[in-house]
């Protein structure tokens, strides 16, 4: 959809406004007149030589970077949807990072989801040209872009269809990804008593799906671990029916996973890493785990399940000891953990936790580089207390209801061998953002910084 031009016949010239800065002949007129304004996401149109200008706030030049221009481009995209612009011609500013910013905020913003839908919504811009700006920076947003947007189906697909053999099917696809997954059976065989407690209640079959790229580099062993709960009902402790519907986006955190091998792969980036999704449902039936039920992960640590809602930590459980076994050095999981992430941080942050501050800081600056931002929480030994278990070594619960994205990630982190890694809960970002370039829907968070982090990992 994009290239590279020096001129260009596109029915619609998108561009940016600088605060404080004039632009050419007619176009200056719109700014004097307060028609075009600088912030973000103003836009204002415009007919010159039988050409549509779409005019588009882009703040100050000093402040602008591949985020603000991922906004701007998001809010110049939609005007254009919305006056029935075919095709789209850029002038990308002289920014670090604008290329990389038109192109997703562009691709991200005309991401629809309507295969289900009997009338199809035709978005109508086919191709974006981008006047100025750097080709090999272009493709490679586009790839992470595309990605993205590959993540969103896969979370915008109903339970009945994204199930977890259906994922595994996806990872199948990837092209340059070596794939292994582990069934029912396999998954017990191997000692995942964690995994396999989530998955013994529901017909479905359970995935571990293993992805592994290696593309040189040097670089540490990369573990990308993700959760993909296709249905979370809560099982026996069920949920409320009011939301549960959303449940079907649990699998949030996989989709990433998955999207960002593919990218990495297409991308041919010189890194070694290894996926590892842990897939299923979480449903009540006469086979499910109940509280109160002792079960053994693959690392040997017992757990007591005293709310069978607290499922992703049983899945990330053996699927990080199956990375840490798969000589994966350096770490990072991604889930949609708990509802309380939500309410600690809203739909702005992911929470971050780490075992590891230099590590910790790798991500901070991927996440800062991509515009997908986290918040670190901290870890400390009174919350790992409050894990211990009554009659195992740890309970997945306690019965304080405190601190529950730390106790998660408390948790966790006795899967992980001592090794560096840092637990994403996404629980608050994964939908519902309310960057304009995602909407609010299914948003595809962590593509882009895992992409990143097999970039800039060392
Ligand atoms: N998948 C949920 C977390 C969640 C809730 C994600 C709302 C997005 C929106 C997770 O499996 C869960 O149910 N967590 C429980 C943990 C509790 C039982 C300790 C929660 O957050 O209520
Ligand atoms: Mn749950
Ligand atoms: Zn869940």
């Amino acid at each position: 959809m994009t290239t590279v031009t020096d001129a260009s016949d596109s029915d619609t010239r998108v561009v940016p406004v600088f605060e404080g800065e004039s632009l050419d002949g007619p176009l200056q007129g719109l700014i004097d007149s307060g028609e075009a304004k600088a912030g973000p996401k103003k836009t204002a149109v415009f007919h010159e030589d039988g050409r549509r200008v779409i005019l588009v706030g882009a703040g100050k030049r000093d402040d602008a970077d591949a985020e603000r221009l991922r906004v701007a481009a998001a809010a110049a995209a939609s005007r254009a949807k919305e006056v029935g612009a075919k095709s789209l011609a850029w002038d990308v500013p002289d920014v670090a990072g604008a290329t990389t910013g038109v192109v997703q905020g562009t691709l991200l913003a005309l991401y629809s989801f309507d295969q289900f839908k009997s009338k199809k919504d035709d978005n109508g811009i086919a191709s974006l040209e981008l006047v100025g700006g750097s080709e090999d920076e272009a493709n490679t947003a586009q790839v992470e872009a595309e990605s993205q947007n590959a993540a969103r189906d896969l979370q915008n697909l109903p339970a009945n269809v994204a199930t977890p053999e259906f994922l595994a099917e996806r990872a199948r696809k990837l092209e340059g990804v070596e794939i292994e997954v582990l069934g029912r059976d396999e998954i017990v065989a191997q000692g995942m008593g964690a995994l396999a407690s989530v998955a013994q209640g529901a017909y479905a079959e359970p995935q571990l799906i293993v992805m592994r790229y290696d593309g040189g580099g040097g670089g540490p062993h990369l573990g990308f671990v993700g959760k993909a709960v296709t249905f979370d009902s809560g099982g026996i402790s069920i949920k409320p029916a009011a939301k549960m519907h959303e449940m079907k986006f649990d699998m949030s955190g996989g989709a990433a996973v998955i999207e960002a091998m593919g990218a990495i792969a297409r991308l041919g980036l010189p890194a070694k890493v290894t996926g590892v999704v842990g897939a299923t449902e979480n449903m009540p039936s006469g086979r499910s785990v109940r509280p109160g039920d002792i079960v053994t992960a693959m690392n040997g640590v017992t757990i007591e399940v005293n709310n069978t809602d607290a499922e992703g930590r049983l899945v990330l459980a053996d699927a990080l000891a199956y990375a840490v076994e798969q000589g994966a050095e350096k770490l990072v999981d991604l889930a949609t953990l708990t509802g309380a992430i939500l309410v600690a941080l809203g739909h702005t942050y992911a929470g971050w936790f780490s075992n590891d501050d230099a590590w910790m800081d790798t991500i901070d600056a991927a996440g800062k580089a991509t515009g997908e931002l986290g918040w670190r929480l901290p870890l400390h030994p009174e919350f790992e207390d409050s894990t211990k278990g009554k009659y195992a070594d740890l309970q997945n619960v306690s019965e304080a209801r405190d601190a529950g994205s730390i106790y998660g990630a408390e948790f966790l982190k006795r899967f992980v061998d001592g090794r560096p890694w840092v637990h994403m809960d996404i629980a608050g970002t994964a939908w519902g953002m309310k960057r304009n370039y995602v909407g609010n829907g299914a948003s595809g968070f962590g593509v882009r910084t895992l992409v990143e982090l097999a970039r800039s990992a060392k």
